[in-house]
């Protein structure tokens, strides 16, 4: 019990033994972090503690109380509670022909202890030219490489600094072709194929292969950038200048350098860092009476029209209504970029702008509610920050939390409970996945230094996350006496970044004075909820099922004609009435049930249009059915189609970048046929993002 073990380590010493470690371990950690790498597949392929796990644990007053800071990010090299960087000022070029981006990153950094003899930073596959430290030139060093680490990049101070003292230093470097933070695609890529088209996906650690930087969302940084360019470029920052409604500055797109400039005041961990750069355009949605924050949407001009059709009904909507319940908005601008199909999420909460798949853009208003989770992130990981991998469920959980709240106050309670039903299912299929890896089951995660946080990612801290939370609220009595301490949870920490621990001392502080609430919580089993493995949830969790009802009659009449081979009782009618959700309900609760035969499949395929729909979601879950038993007919004749779909080679040319579809068409099919479904990777490779290229190389056992 990781929470457990370290504060019973904790409670039992000084305030000195404390910092003594911290000294000591601090101390050690430059040269120790040189450690060679492991042979490849060797049993452990992570870096060994390179330090005292406890390093940096030491008391900190937070609003009045004393509470004990937990372990140091272990997916990182920096020395951040020694020297904490705070602002970042990129001056970047990028070169389409050669796919780099060179230039500079100057740091300003923090001194936060005395005699400090190195700042160290994150970096991978990057190639480093020159550093300068208040503008002198100084030799620098660059530990081994680590698969998943990256390397470390040591900046020696020559005449330590005080603690509380300033300083820059600037590092000139280029990108390489190993950067994984970034996808460089050719125009054919692209929606309207002229123009080629670069974008960046930093979140968990993949900032340190697009700059040097502290790459722990236990430092946070504000940063301002130029960024010359012959395409549009957007950062996750405000822009300054050309004005955003002026395409390209009035310049030829393609083909004259126009220099971007951006500024971001609000400080931000690194994995919100982004960059995008194609032919993309602007478009306003409607102002909201009141709001000082402005919200519009990019996109390639050919997609422009249908991406404002799509969210412009919502986006400020719902925007505002979150302010009702959480501190206002403070980011100033909340736009969203749609992005080419091979981006590798739904969406990524980028700060000022959220990247979107093209997936969404279903034509009818459906998939809305990715952007109501990444605009929820403003507040629920962009403004209150999980310090580091352990704690990403604190992002992860509240923002689905929230997500699913706003859905009741803008449309009905059914909503929310259909959506937590859905959830209920996707969760049930992580932990399975997860069943060799129980760790990987839990809420916190105790991250081994150089273990990859992306093996561990999966709908488990969505899902764990939101239900605990959605416990907490019922067991507490309800949203009445939940929603003030929402409240106050953003408004204590937003800006901060926290420990699971910081967040659970804070509830137990904000309800203190009510002792019947206290015990309400006592009665909670946290153990359980943090670090409770296995296939369930801790608590049989009950939701409003009234929009599932129709959807599971449905699939119960399917199932019970497994043995008809008249199958004219069903209709296409059958699902005038349903919405997209419950078509995925539908197709959800049909694989719960023994496997129909192979005609059934084809035919409801058919009849509902479940087989051809362009609605990526409804699709997966047909191909899922279709695949769910890997000896039957049905997976035999369905996995060719499936695999088409997902590498775009169904006629629509069209890859399905985003992981939620690619990776589980990847998996089911090599159930049924390793060798196609490799084949099939391998010969799309390159289309796919440089972070989903590792992971199905991961699930196919390529890797
Ligand atoms: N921040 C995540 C995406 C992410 C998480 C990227 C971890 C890299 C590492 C984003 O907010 C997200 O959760 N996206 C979901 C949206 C969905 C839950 C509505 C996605 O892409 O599926
Ligand atoms: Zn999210």
């Amino acid at each position: 019990m990781l929470e457990r073990r370290v504060t019973d380590v904790l409670n039992h010493m000084t305030v000195s033994d404390l910092d003594h470690m911290h000294q000591i371990s601090s101390f050690l950690l430059p040269s120790k972090a040189l450690v060679p790498r492991p042979p490849p597949g060797s049993p452990s392929h992570l870096v060994k503690p390179t330090h005292n796990r406890f390093f940096s644990s030491k008391l900190s007053k937070m609003n009045g109380d004393t509470v004990i800071a937990d372990v140091t990010d272990p997916t990182t090299y920096a020395n951040y509670t020694q020297i904490a960087s705070e602002h970042i000022d990129f001056d970047w070029s990028i070169d389409f022909e050669s796919k780099i981006v060179h230039g500079s990153a100057t740091h300003l950094f923090h001194v936060k202890e005395d005699g400090v003899k190195e700042v160290i930073l994150d970096i991978m596959a990057l190639d480093i030219q020159r550093v300068e430290v208040e503008g002198i030139v100084v030799k620098y060093e660059i530990g081994p490489k680590h698969e998943v680490m990256g390397s470390a990049l040591h900046i020696p101070l020559s005449n330590p600094p005080k603690s509380g003292s300033k300083f820059k230093a600037t590092i000139y470097y280029k990108t390489t072709e190993g950067c994984t933070a970034l996808q460089w695609l050719e125009k054919e890529q692209t929606q309207g194929k002229k123009f080629p088209y670069l974008f960046s996906q930093c979140q968990p650690i993949y900032a340190r292969s697009l700059t040097p930087v502290q790459d722990s969302p236990s430092v946070k940084i504000t940063y301002s950038a130029k960024v010359k360019s012959v395409l549009p470029a957007l950062l996750s920052a405000v822009r300054v200048s050309p004005p955003s409604n002026v395409v390209h500055g009035g310049k030829v797109i393609g083909k004259d350098v126009v220099a971007y400039a951006y500024e971001q005041p609000v400080p931000i961990p690194s994995y919100l860092i982004a960059i995008a750069a194609g032919n993309v355009v602007y478009r306003a949605f409607p102002p909201i009476e009141g709001k000082e924050w402005t919200s519009g949407i990019w996109a390639e001009p050919e997609l422009i029209d249908a991406a404002y059709w799509e969210f412009s009904e919502d986006t400020a909507r719902f925007l505002a209504k979150e302010e009702t319940i959480v501190p206002p908005y403070r980011f100033k601008v909340y736009d969203l970029l749609v992005l080419p199909p091979s981006f590798p999420y739904g969406g990524m909460e980028n700060a000022c702008l959220t990247f979107l798949t093209p997936t969404l853009l279903a034509g009818d208003r459906t998939l809305v509610d990715v952007v109501v989770h990444e605009l929820t992130h403003s507040w629920f990981g962009n403004g209150v920050t999980h310090a580091h991998a352990t704690h990403f469920w604190l992002n992860e959980g509240w923002t689905t939390y929230m997500e699913r709240l706003l859905l009741e106050k803008l449309h009905s309670p059914a909503e929310r409970g259909f959506s937590f039903l859905i959830g209920s299912k996707s969760l049930a299929d992580a932990l399975k996945l997860y069943e060799d890896q129980p760790k990987y089951q839990r809420l916190v995660i105790e991250f081994a230094r150089g273990e990859d946080p992306d093996d561990a990612y999966s709908t488990i801290p969505y899902e764990k996350g939101s239900n605990f939370i959605l416990h907490l609220e019922r067991t507490l009595g309800g949203l009445d006496v939940f929603l003030p301490y929402i409240y106050d949870y953003v408004k204590t920490f937003q800006g901060k970044s926290i420990s699971t621990k910081q967040w659970k001392d804070h509830l137990y502080a904000f309800y203190a004075n009510n002792p019947e609430k206290v015990k309400a919580l006592d009665s909670v089993d946290w153990d359980a909820w943090f670090f409770g493995e296995g296939t369930s949830l801790p608590v049989k969790m009950e939701y409003d099922t009234t929009l599932a009802q129709e959807a599971y009659a449905l699939a119960e009449r399917w199932a019970e004609s497994r043995s008809d081979s008249d199958l004219s009782q069903f209709k296409e009618s059958d699902m005038n009435s349903f919405n997209s959700n419950q078509k995925v309900v539908f197709l959800e609760r049909l694989q719960s049930l023994p496997t129909l035969p192979a005609s059934h499949v084809t035919h409801l395929g058919k009849i509902y249009h479940l087989s051809d729909t362009p609605n990526a979601e409804i699709r997966l879950r047909f191909y899922e059915l279709a695949l769910a038993d890997p000896e039957s007919q049905t997976a035999k004749q369905f996995t060719e189609e499936a695999l088409k779909w997902a590498v775009g080679d169904d006629g629509t040319g069209i890859i399905k970048g985003r992981m939620k579809f690619c990776r589980p068409v990847f998996r089911a099919a090599s159930k049924v046929d390793k060798e196609l479904a490799k084949k099939t990777f391998v010969k799309n490779k390159t289309s796919f993002h440089p972070i989903a290229q590792k992971l199905i190389e991961k699930d196919l056992g390529l890797a």
